[in-house]
């Protein structure tokens, strides 16, 4: 008997198998690019991020893991002085701002900010101010985001976010940054990519503290949401007191990573999708929309319960899209879930997916579940060292973008990551981002071809027309 199960279950997951390699999924949607104005005031903006840019971060969690031998990184890399952009900042932000960019976006690093616990770094402190003060002199809507990914070696040791110590010195931190930087700030992101630190630190184990618990990564997940939310009030809080300067209502938020979503086959992997789908996408964007909790991990733990607290805490939404991942059921892969990009059609270096419809179905799927969330692109962007298909990569996924905004929906504003090449995380400095290359010998910044569209698109407001595509200053467009 336990023989015909056994057998029965292999048969048909072969049989989803083939289903799913025979499946070919359609490629995505082409909008024609012909001149599409986007409406005044649209914001265009690039970015940085503290540990992926700054250097020079010798403080955190990430630097003591990538120290190890053999190297958790790709190649070895190690992050070091990275692009400079800590000492740096005022030539990147001038190239943003003679591109045309009204919008910029950076990050606070903590561990520069509070070296040792409860001991604030004046210094890291006046150094943002002047960062911000330097974005705000440029002319750009100011975006600031307060944690992505790293923590200072202290609270990594103390148990991170699962300690109540940390937490309480997470709260601390806000509150120290509103005073610090609340009037130079247009849009506050709490954090980047949360689901991403908790699934991949704590499930998959790939990332720091490269833990491998379920468990662990469901509570890990569920308290950022508590985090956000304490952070959220605290900056609303503190703009409310008469000595906050703050905006008279600063605009608090959370970028956040979506990938869109395929099952291979059908039957179990369209279920198991749907699960990822929640789990990764939507669940705790969900709960700080309504406060309902509802988070499931098939034949895992789950959270199902109401807070009040998270409720309402987001002003704004910062959209991550990349590229269309397919799911499929494999009983060989960790928790039975096997995730791949397809590779029939046009990818990245990495080999990620150029899926540019992508973005629009998310973008539509977010406005649907949180009705009145103003929604901002806050990164679109891919690795490709030759600035091969960069161009049309971007005007691909503007058109989408555009799309969006003439259907109504609330998408006020595009950033392109990033402005310059970066670290890529545990891909090291291999993948290459930048609208400018750097060279990390020099440190020195040159345009890529990409630079010169999108400057031409933040200037004008606008798409370039198909006649002007075809004309010689867009040569370099492979359109
Ligand atoms: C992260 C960036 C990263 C990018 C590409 C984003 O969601 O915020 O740190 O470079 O994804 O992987």
């Amino acid at each position: 008997m336990v023989y015909v199960i056994a057998l029965s279950i292999i048969g048909l997951l072969l049989f989803i198998t083939i289903i799913g390699i025979v499946r070919k999924p359609a490629p995505s949607a082409r909008i024609p690019v012909d001149g599409q104005a986007f409406p005044e005031g649209f914001l265009w903006s690039t970015g940085e991020d503290p540990y992926q840019h700054e250097g020079h971060n010798y403080n955190n969690d990430w630097y003591l893991w990538e120290k190890q031998t053999p190297s958790p990184v790709k190649n070895g890399d190690r992050c070091g002085p990275c692009i400079d952009f800590y000492n740096l900042y005022e030539e990147d932000f001038q190239n943003a701002a003679n591109d045309g960019q009204n919008a910029h976006r950076i990050g606070v690093e903590w561990s520069r900010i509070e070296p040792e616990p409860e001991k604030y770094e004046e210094e890291a402190l006046a150094h943002y101010r002047n960062m911000l003060t330097s974005m705000r002199e440029k002319g750009f809507t100011v975006f600031l985001n307060l944690w992505h990914f790293t923590l200072p070696v202290w609270a990594s040791r103390r148990g991170g976010w699962e300690d109540q110590y940390v937490f309480s010195r997470w709260e601390a931190l806000v509150r120290r940054c509103a005073e610090e930087f609340g009037p130079l700030v247009d849009y506050w992101s709490t954090m980047i990519d949360a689901q991403i630190y908790a699934l991949a630190g704590y499930a998959a184990g790939d990332i720091p503290p490269c833990v491998k618990d379920i468990k662990r990564a469901v509570k890990v997940y569920r308290r950022l949401m508590d985090a956000h939310a304490s952070a959220y009030r605290i900056i609303k809080q503190y703009a409310a007191l008469p000595e906050g300067s703050l905006h008279p209502s600063p605009r608090v938020g959370m970028i956040y990573f979506f990938f869109y979503y395929e099952p291979r086959g059908f039957l179990l992997d369209r279920y198991i999708c749907r699960a990822m789908d929640n789990i990764f996408n939507w669940n705790m964007l969900d709960a700080l929309h309504t406060g309902e909790v509802n988070i499931s991990v098939p034949l895992g733990p789950s959270i199902k319960e109401h807070d009040q607290s998270l409720k309402g805490t987001l002003d704004w939404l910062g959209i991550n899209y990349y590229t269309r991942q397919m799911i499929s059921i494999n009983p060989f892969k960790p928790g039975f879930i096997e995730y791949k990009n397809l590779t029939i059609y046009p990818s990245t270096d990495m080999g990620w997916e150029i899926y540019p419809e992508g973005l629009y179905r998310i973008t539509r799927e977010a406005a649907r579940r949180y009705p009145g969330v103003p929604l901002f692109i806050a990164e679109s962007g891919l690795d490709d060292e030759m600035d091969r298909i960069r161009p049309k990569y971007i005007l691909d996924h503007l058109a989408w973008t555009h799309r969006l905004v003439q259907e109504g929906f609330p998408v006020f504003g595009f950033t392109y990551w990033s402005l310059t090449d970066n670290w890529e995380w545990a891909e090291g400095f291999e993948p290459k981002f930048g609208l400018y290359a750097v060279d990390r010998n020099t440190m020195e910044r040159r345009p890529r071809n990409s630079a010169r569209l999108f400057r031409f698109i933040a200037k004008h407001n606008r798409l370039p027309s198909e006649e002007e595509l075809k004309g010689g200053a867009f040569d370099y467009v492979n359109y």
